[in-house]
């Protein structure tokens, strides 16, 4: 005996520019089972019910990514998203296009934004002339060696984590997450000659506008956590460098105003973080929080249990031997 049938509503967002005023959403209701994976009802939309319908997909099985879009406000592949979940737990299916990138048809968008962030990162191994690899054989690495990038291989630049990216939203500079989740992928390759400069550059090329809000991590579809990666790479960053600009001030600061008292120290933070000119320049803006939080330019009472915090920090900083 088959499935149970569900009567399912698909709004599909629709729009052409150039042709048509504004988008819109078309209703189309489907009667599928509900393992139906979200492209096949789009395809049987477009076969049975408008062939106009634009998409794009190939592989129909999570490996080429081309099937990424809107599912429900989730960056997901249509041809991995089952519908029977979604009706159940929002009672339709709304399909759009994916975000942050301009939209050529219906569900297709132009891909240049994403790829461009990719080619800035230089996504091949550099090698360094004076040490070239044996011809025809790669260096050999580690299993160590090779577990820190486990991940990221995994990756099929569907874009989800891009479209699902709040700061590639308000700042076209960042280089969004599969970009940097790549870039750790070469930083931590022992065969990669350029590791030094690829941090030197990405320290001010975008990668403290990380909103550490992990959507990305959400919407990978194949586990490659990038929210993880962009941690890793600042831990890097910092390690090579200390604190060389705002981002990684800020992050240090951060961590030192938790070790000392518990809480943060507003004042002291916007100074670590943007030095003594960036204190005045944002003289305005602290008198006008003093006005309103007094306290704000006193130094905060250390939090009860300061001790049990600070041995924390000392065994993450000193880890026990055999720990990571
Ligand atoms: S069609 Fe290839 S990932 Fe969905």
């Amino acid at each position: 005996m088959g499935a149970k049938l569900l009567e399912a509503p698909i709004d599909v967002y629709r729009f052409e520019p150039g042709r048509d005023a504004a988008p819109r959403y078309e209703r189309y209701t489907l009667t599928v089972e509900p393992h139906t994976p979200v492209l096949t009802a789009l395809l049987k939309i477009r076969a049975e019910m408008d062939p106009s319908l634009t998409l794009r997909y190939s592989c129909r099985s999570s490996i080429c990514g081309s099937c990424a879009m809107q599912i429900n406000s989730k960056s997901r592949l249509a041809c991995q998203t089952p519908i029977g979940p979604e009706i159940e737990r929002h009672g339709r299916l709304v399909v759009e296009p994916m975000r942050n990138q301009p939209v050529l048809r219906d569900l297709v968008v132009d891909q240049a934004p994403f790829w461009r962030q990719y080619d800035r990162i230089e996504p091949h191994l550099k090698l360094d002339p004076r040490h070239p690899m044996p011809e025809g054989k790669p260096n050999p690495m580690s299993p160590e060696e090779v577990a820190r990038f486990y991940e990221t291989p995994r990756c099929i630049a569907c874009a989800a984590c891009f479209s699902a990216c709040p700061a590639v939203e308000a700042d076209p500079d960042f280089p969004g997450p599969m970009a940097l989740a790549k870039l750790y992928r070469f930083v931590v390759d022992p065969r990669d000659q350029a590791h030094q400069d690829r941090l030197v550059r990405i320290q001010t090329g975008g990668l403290w506008l990380c909103l550490r809000c992990h959507l990305c991590t959400e919407a990978c579809p194949k586990d490659v956590r990038p929210s993880e990666r962009i941690r890793d790479l600042k831990e890097l960053a910092i390690a090579a460098q200390g604190g060389t600009e705002p981002g990684s001030r800020h992050a240090i600061g951060f961590k030192e105003n938790i070790r000392e008292r518990g809480l943060l120290q507003e004042m002291k933070l916007v100074r670590q973080t943007e030095g003594l000119a960036g204190l005045v320049g944002q003289a305005g803006q602290g008198l006008r929080m003093r006005r309103k939080k007094p306290e704000i330019t006193k130094k905060p009472r250390a939090i009860e249990g300061l001790d049990q915090l600070q041995t924390l920090y000392r065994e993450l900083d000193h880890p026990a031997e055999g720990e990571p």
